[in-house]
């Protein structure tokens, strides 16, 4: 097993102090939702796909064990690298049929997170021998060249992840990701689906007040790395459904007026009480929407499927 490092300590460090200046000094604060997955942030994900609310998890996984033998024939795939990895849980259903095809040799997972990474990368080394494990500690917006050229490859970017970049942000992302594949290779896209309200809301927003927790951990992860003093239970948990933009915004609201000090940064940041601050968009998507993104950025959508109860789509489309 391999782990390459391409994301440092101090990287993480100089773009955490970078994203807190500019969204904590917006005239409509923002944080970026990748600071949310610390050890303990990754940990407070894996509960959220456990959740009675939390269906994505479920029914991505639904679509995938449904659909892994044809995803295994269509691609044929050697390579399987895996984007905003996690987990990679759901992964193990593509592995084992990649596997059964007998061409898989080589899986690439990649991760801001290097706690989830490392875990993640150790239990498959173990549990599927013969498979070359290359993690990488990696920014899936910066650092896509820097996964191997091995040949056949098939990228999964899955979790609905690419629902958490906004419209611009998705189109960079796609077109940096089309030029590093060949013409000829593959990416399996999970994307979440629009769907009545109340069942989004009660998603990210659910009864145990994991996902609470879960958004209020970036300001421990403020507090801790830029020397904050962020009170985190001052601060509520919103979750709105945008219905013209069709995604789930994800707040946190300042309960009270308070100034909030990040010593590092020697920056004061005044909240009146009613103010958010966006952590999170998760956009929900329509089957026009996905395959217009792709084909902008050079991809054509070849497959299709969703869960039975058709809340999840899963779409696997060949680089151009
Ligand atoms: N794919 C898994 C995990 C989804 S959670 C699943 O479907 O369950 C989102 C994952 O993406 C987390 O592991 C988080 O650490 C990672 N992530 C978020 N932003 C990232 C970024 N910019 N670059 C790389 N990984 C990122
Ligand atoms: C990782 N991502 C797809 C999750 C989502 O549903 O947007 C993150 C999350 N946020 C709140 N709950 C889960």
């Amino acid at each position: 097993m391999r782990i390459d490092i391409e994301l440092t300590d101090a990287d993480q460090q100089h773009a955490l102090r970078a994203d807190a200046r500019a969204g904590l000094t917006a005239e409509a604060k923002w944080l970026p939702p990748k600071w949310f997955y610390d050890k303990y942030g990754s940990e407070l994900f894996e509960r959220i796909t456990t959740l009675p609310e939390y269906y994505p998890t479920r029914a991505e996984r639904a679509a995938l064990a449904a659909h892994a033998t044809d995803i295994a024939t269509v691609t044929g795939a050697r390579t399987l690298v895996e984007l905003g990895s996690g987990s990679s849980e759901k992964t193990r259903l593509l592995l084992d049929a990649l596997h059964q095809r007998g061409h898989l040799d080589r899986f690439v997972p990649l991760d801001v997170s290097e706690s989830a990474l490392r875990d993640a990368a150790t239990a498959l080394d173990r549990d599927y021998p013969g498979l070359t494990v290359h993690g990488i500690v990696g920014d899936f917006t910066r650092h896509l060249d820097r996964i191997p050229t091995s040949a056949d490859r098939l990228v999964a970017f899955l979790g609905g992840t690419i629902g958490n970049l906004v419209p611009t942000e998705r189109a960079a992302f796609l077109a940096a990701l089309r030029a590093v594949l060949r013409p000829g290779e593959w990416l399996l896209l999970g994307t979440d689906l629009v769907k009545d309200p109340a069942t989004l809301v009660a998603a990210y927003d659910d009864a145990q007040g994991v996902t609470a927790e879960f958004n209020r951990n970036v300001l421990h992860v403020l507090n801790r790395q830029l020397g904050g003093d962020f009170d985190p239970a001052a601060f509520r948990h919103v979750a709105h459904w945008d219905v013209e933009r069709e995604w789930i915004e994800m707040r946190l609201l300042a309960e009270r007026d308070m100034t909030v000090h990040l010593a590092d940064l020697d920056l004061v940041v005044p909240f009146a009480a009613g103010e958010q601050l966006r952590t999170e968009v998760s956009a929900k998507f329509r089957r026009p929407g996905v395959t217009a993104e792709l084909a902008a950025a050079g991809f054509e959508l070849t497959h299709w499927w969703t869960d039975p109860a058709d809340r999840f789509a899963i779409s696997l489309a060949r680089s151009r």
